[in-house]
């Protein structure tokens, strides 16, 4: 923004300095004139000492000491004014100048330099916290920034991973005439709804992101339900059992997204779990004024370490790509950003005998006004 020009901080305070010390010294000579006045007569007359042959009196009368008195005064103040406006100055300058370096941050950070740290040394007072502030806050977009970047590699990666491929179908296809055309077309399939799902993930991401979505009563044990019913097939395929208990769990928010959320982690139950007789458990309540979805399953014995990396973008915990399931790397990463833009926390937790505990913990609907 383009301002006026106008008086520095530091002129303002040097003159509102010198001001006031020349207010103090103004009422402290006030005091002394009154005090002396009333101890001197306003004329004196005194009889004339015997032996003197000079006439007229010799004792100060008030003419002779307002004529003695005034001019000292008015060295005095302006002593004064030159001190306080040197001293002012001075003692402004040094207040002032984590200022000027709080200053000099921001319009680093305003070019875009976010790795700039004031660092201002000293122990607490309101410029130091202002700093420390500042620095907390460059810290987190830095952090934020290169998240940011790594995301859009990684988007951009993933994405050009099914063109690339379908590129190479179709320069084989091209290349070699005699060959089975179903067989292409089967594998052009497979690898465009891969990008598309990819897509699709990406948009949810966003949306959730944005937090634009309405908001309306959802009970998450009915989300739950939902979601086991839609995926009982896939688990059937996978050899394993999904078992759902538990009690209404009212919370706020976009129902499509919260249905998304609870796919998305009944899913991973099923396809991260064991190759067989593997079991998901899913549990709804209300725990501690918090509506509660715990998603469990047996699987691989997993570390703390690496369950900690499962919900960044595109991160696979293992490396054993399964053939029918090589999925996207975003479930996980869609799951925390609905979870964040819902008020609510998402707690990972590697079972002892292998397998995950995933805990969502939504704030609790307002009970309802009829009721
Ligand atoms: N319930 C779970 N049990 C064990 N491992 C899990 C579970 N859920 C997630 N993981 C691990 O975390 C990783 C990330 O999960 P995420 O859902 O984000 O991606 P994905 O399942 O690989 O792909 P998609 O985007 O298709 O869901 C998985 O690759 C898996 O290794
Ligand atoms: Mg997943």
């Amino acid at each position: 923004m383009d301002r006026e020009p106008g008086l520095s901080v530091r002129l303002k305070l040097t003159l509102s300095y010198a001001g006031f010390l020349m207010l103090a010294g103004g009422l402290l000579l006030a005091v002394v004139w009154v005090f002396l006045l009333r101890y001197v007569p306003e004329v004196i007359h005194q009889p004339e000492p015997p032996g003197t042959w000079r006439p007229g009196p010799s004792v100060p009368d008030r003419a002779a000491l307002e004529e003695a008195f005034v001019p000292k005064a008015g060295l005095a103040m302006a002593c004064l004014l030159v001190f306080g406006l040197a001293g002012g100055w001075l003692l402004a300058g040094s207040m002032l100048a984590p200022l000027t370096r709080i200053t000099h941050a921001t319009r680093l950070a305003a070019e875009g330099s976010l790795s700039h740290r004031i660092r201002l040394e000293g122990r607490a007072d309101e410029f130091r916290e202002l700093a420390d502030a500042f620095d907390t806050m460059l810290a987190r977009l830095e952090a934020h920034d290169a998240e940011q970047q790594r995301f859009a590699a990684n988007a951009s990666h993933e994405l050009r991973t099914p063109l690339a491929i379908t590129q190479t179908l179709l320069d084989v296809a091209r290349n070699d005439a005699d060959r089975d055309a179903d067989e292409l077309v089967e594998r052009l399939h497979f690898v465009n709804s891969r990008a598309i799902d990819l897509t699709e993930a990406l948009l949810v991401l966003s949306r959730a992101n944005q937090r634009t979505f309405s908001r309306e009563p959802v009970d998450l044990s009915l989300a739950a339900e939902e979601a086991a019913e839609t995926l009982l097939p896939l688990a059937e395929k996978h050899g394993l059992t999904i078992e759902t208990s538990g009690d209404v769990s009212p919370t706020t928010g976009s129902h499509a997204l919260l249905l998304q959320m609870t796919t998305n982690l009944v899913h991973n139950a099923i396809v991260h779990n064991l190759p067989d007789q593997g079991t998901v458990w899913v549990t709804t309540g209300v725990d501690a004024r918090k509506a509660v979805l715990t998603v469990e399953n047996t699987g691989a014995k997993l570390t703390p370490k690496l369950v900690s990396t499962f919900t960044e973008p595109f991160q696979r915990g293992t490396r054993r790509v399964r053939t029918d399931h090589a999925g996207v790397g975003l479930g996980l990463a869609i799951v925390k950003s609905i979870v964040q833009a819902h008020d609510g926390t998402l707690t990972l937790t590697p079972r002892a005998d292998g397998g995950l505990r995933i805990t969502v913990r939504l704030p609790l609907a307002p009970p309802h006004p009829g009721k």
